[in-house]
């Protein structure tokens, strides 16, 4: 191990033997910590080509179960995002895209920091389950197109290990370690081809364009050399996405979407995001045609219908979801106000979603309880007008001490400009092979 530590530090290539010889040994502890630290700590500084990339992933993605999804007919078209505040993307995509006749077999995890995660909004649902046997998922899948569970313990167990270490050592931020991180659990999943939705800006990991088309090229490549089509979209995380940040909150606006009165932001991207999956899902030959499917599938109904569906299948309550307000709720509320005139030219992702997981929407340690009514309602967005003491956001909790701590993050959430400012696209660009 020393040897390929200093090997790394001198700036030379690593075969894909010693590669393997690090992670395996990593995985079954013969290798400390402090000299998996030293490597990455090289690897950070160094970097890896595109090949060592491909082969770090590959073995990593090798260190744990392989799901196989070759029961489940059709293209399977996985979708990721690397993770943003207010995303609640998957709860629409994935019946709408089932509803077009795409099998979704999705597997999501739960929320990281200040973003949300998908399991934790979707078990804002009463009775709804993530917890699913192989034979249960591939069923439903095969059954209704569409099934959503948690990772398996066993899905790459590497990068379980290699993350926790990275968290701790200053070395998550490498765009080639964050490729190999995400490709690897996408890979594991058993999907023929994957949209991936890379944020960037204050609520993101990429902060510019640039590390996000370099991290974008890095993944399709991967993909690539495992065969498997991947599309890039490199999308704005400047502000939350939506107007709803918090489990339950986040529900309601899926079903909206899902009706067709869902917000533009998100109702722009989850329209791109979908028409990707159809095309790679063999359902529509161009974008545009995909498009008119999507917007169709939501005017029928069937997106909506679809996405009760998959509720039903998967225990929870459907009564919830013709009724959302039936949803989780919160005893208190409190309305956040403008300190003073003008345009909202800043509302900082990375606040509002630290300011969500105050008031109980997140976690703030691996074992706190989620307050599934808990977040925040903005009540307007980057570019609008407003008032001295006019309504910015309404925000919920059931613990009335949170709004104190939540506040603070709201504070800096905001810039108000006497500007306008330029409007800035939410879809910035999308790299395929
Ligand atoms: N998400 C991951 O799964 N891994 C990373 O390294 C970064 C984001």
């Amino acid at each position: 191990m020393v040897e390929l530590i200093i090997k790394k530090r001198n700036g030379f290539e690593l075969t894909k033997e010693e590669f393997s010889s690090i992670i395996d040994g990593f995985v079954s502890g013969e290798i400390p910590d402090y000299q998996v630290s030293a490597f990455l700590m090289a690897v950070y500084y160094e970097g890896m080509t595109s090949d060592e990339t491909a082969n770090l992933t590959d073995i990593m993605m090798r260190s744990g179960e392989l799901i196989d999804l070759s029961e489940i007919e059709g293209v399977k078209v996985d979708k990721h995002s690397t993770g943003g505040v207010g995303d609640k993307t998957t709860l629409i995509l994935a019946p709408l895209v089932a509803a077009a006749g795409v099998p979704v077999a999705k597997m999501s995890g739960r929320g990281l920091g200040h973003t949300g995660g998908t399991l934790d909004k979707m078990e804002a649902i009463k009775g709804l389950s993530v917890d699913m046997t192989r034979e249960e998922f591939i069923d439903n899948v095969n059954r209704i197109k569409i099934a959503v569970c948690g990772q398996n313990a066993n899905l790459v167990p590497a990068d379980k290990k290699l993350y926790a270490l990275r968290d701790v050592t200053g070395t998550v931020d490498n765009i080639s370690l964050i490729a190999s991180s995400i490709m690897s659990k996408k890979l594991a999943c058993g999907a023929d081809a994957i949209v991936i939705d890379i944020k960037v800006g204050h609520g993101a990991f990429m902060k510019t364009v640039e590390d996000a088309e370099e991290l974008a090229e890095m993944m399709i490549g991967i993909g690539s050399k495992m065969g498997r089509n991947v599309i890039a979209v490199i999308t704005s995380m400047s502000e939350p996405l939506g107007f709803t940040i918090g489990n339950a909150l986040e529900v309601k606006e899926a079903i909206d979407t899902l009706k067709g009165n869902g917000p533009d932001d998100l109702t722009e991207l989850c329209l791109e995001l979908g028409s990707h999956m159809l095309v790679l899902g063999e359902v529509a030959k161009t974008q545009t045609e995909a498009v008119v499917i999507l917007k169709k599938l939501i005017d029928s109904g069937a997106a909506f219908n679809k996405f009760k569906e998959f509720v039903k299948a998967q225990g929870g309550d459907t009564n919830l979801i013709d009724q959302p307000d039936l949803l989780p709720d919160t005893k208190f509320s409190e309305i956040y106000k403008s300190k003073s005139e003008g345009y909202i030219s800043e509302l900082n992702a990375l606040d509002i979603g630290l300011a969500s997981v105050k008031l109980g929407a997140g976690r703030e340690t691996k074992t706190s309880v989620i307050d599934y009514g808990a977040g925040i309602v903005l009540q307007k967005k980057i570019g609008d007008y407003v008032k001295k003491d006019e309504d910015l956001a309404i925000l919920y909790s059931n613990n009335f001490a949170n709004f104190t701590k939540a506040i603070k993050f709201m504070d800096s959430a905001y810039t108000i400009s006497e500007e306008k400012p330029s409007h800035k696209p939410l879809i910035i660009k999308t790299i395929t092979r």
